[in-house]
């Protein structure tokens, strides 16, 4: 067999080519929008794509499935419950995909998403057991998948990974997140083992009840642009434009400039509404970083914007996709709305019922900064 796994650090997702060198049949999970990547080892390898799988309907990154599938002549295979609106092929728990002389079973693993499969690769000529599984966002490295992201379940995630890890100990795990907003846990690492996340995932050595807690409680706030690239990923608009594609140099200021913000200027707050609720600087208006893209028009071209999270974070990549956007008179506030607080400045309450349950992700992007604006 022929395996890769491709990582995308922009987005922390990883993708996979599994190959039979045998009968030269290969199959992609989890495509990225860079399809070329594929393309290219398709045609280096000497392969015939077969499949493109996605394990589900992903919210935090356009998929290049359709258009690979499209271009391959490959079956486009998705969990026969995913709600898209075009045409695929349909697959079931249980079912097992040929690939030359690997089987590619499909195990129904919902929780982060309804939809969601995982993909056990088996190698009969080399052992009856499987040998890996590719898990998309239900088990991850050191954590498992959030189940806030529409349609998702706690108790249901609960399940999945239970089954997973009834999975022989020396099966390999290959996630569809190596970091990134879809867990708060990832250790960074782009693999590991059932019996290793057994013995050491901190979320799977909780009972049920602290499980499905746990998982309903703090989480990441929703990843940027999310509300167009999932639209995206269902066929039901065409935003993959939405995508940050890269990291550029962007202007920041600290939280004094807001002291003395251009009478124009707009200052934009993008974290969740009840974050914002609980607490924004004067002037801000509210913007979740997960609707910007399907808003964009709420965004003046002709003033300068000043964009505010919590730490400076979620602002730093809203900013850098503002810049993407053509946006110049764009600048990120380093700090961000806690730098204000703990300043002893004063902030605007809303109707907040209580501390929000969004926590700030502690995955960031390399990079990408640069002197503060005047
Ligand atoms: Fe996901």
């Amino acid at each position: 067999m022929y395996f890769k796994q491709f990582l995308d650090e922009r987005c922390g997702c990883a993708s996979y080519l599994i190959a039979s060198r045998q009968s030269r049949e290969a199959a992609v999970v989890d495509a990225a929008l860079d399809t070329g990547q594929y393309d290219e080892l398709l045609r280096e390898r000497g392969f015939r794509l077969k499949y493109v799988i996605d394990t589900h309907v992903h919210a935090d990154h356009v998929s290049g499935a359709r258009r690979l599938a499209g271009e391959h002549g490959a079956d486009l295979c998705l969990h026969e419950s995913a709600a898209v609106a075009y045409p695929f092929r349909g697959v079931r728990d249980g079912e097992e995909l040929p690939l030359g002389q690997l089987r590619l079973r499909i195990l129904h693993t919902p929780g982060h998403r309804p939809e969601l499969i995982s993909v056990l690769v088996i190698n009969p000529p080399r052992s009856p057991e499987p040998s890996m599984v590719l898990t998309g966002d239900s088990l991850l490295v050191g954590d498992v998948g959030r189940p806030d992201f529409g349609g998702g379940d706690a108790a249901a995630q609960y399940e999945s990974v239970a089954r997973l890890l009834g999975l022989p100990d020396w099966v390999a795990v290959f996630p569809g997140h190596f970091e990134g907003p879809c867990g708060k846990g990832m250790c960074g690492r782009p693999s590991t083992t059932i019996g290793f996340e057994r013995l050491f995932n901190p979320v799977l050595r909780l009972g049920r009840p602290e499980f499905v807690s746990t998982l309903s409680g703090n989480v990441p706030a929703r990843p940027l642009n999310m509300v167009a690239i999932e639209a995206t990923n269902r066929g039901r608009a065409d935003a993959a434009w939405a995508m940050l594609t890269g990291l550029p140099r962007v202007d920041e200021a600290g939280i004094d400039a807001l002291e003395a913000l251009p009478g124009d200027a707009v200052l934009l707050d993008v974290r969740e509404p009840e974050e914002y609720a609980y607490g924004h600087v004067p002037r801000a208006v509210n913007l979740p970083q997960a609707e910007l893209a399907t808003r964009l028009g709420d965004v003046p071209r002709d003033r300068p914007v000043y964009v505010i999270c919590e730490s400076g974070m979620r602002s730093l990549r809203v900013t850098q996709f503002l810049h993407q956007m053509g946006y110049r008179r764009v600048v990120n506030v380093r700090g961000g709305t806690a730098a204000w607080r703990r300043a002893g400045r004063q902030v605007i309450c809303g109707d907040a019922p209580g501390k929000p349950r969004i926590v700030e992700s502690e995955w960031t992007h390399a990079g990408g900064t640069s002197a503060p604006a005047g």
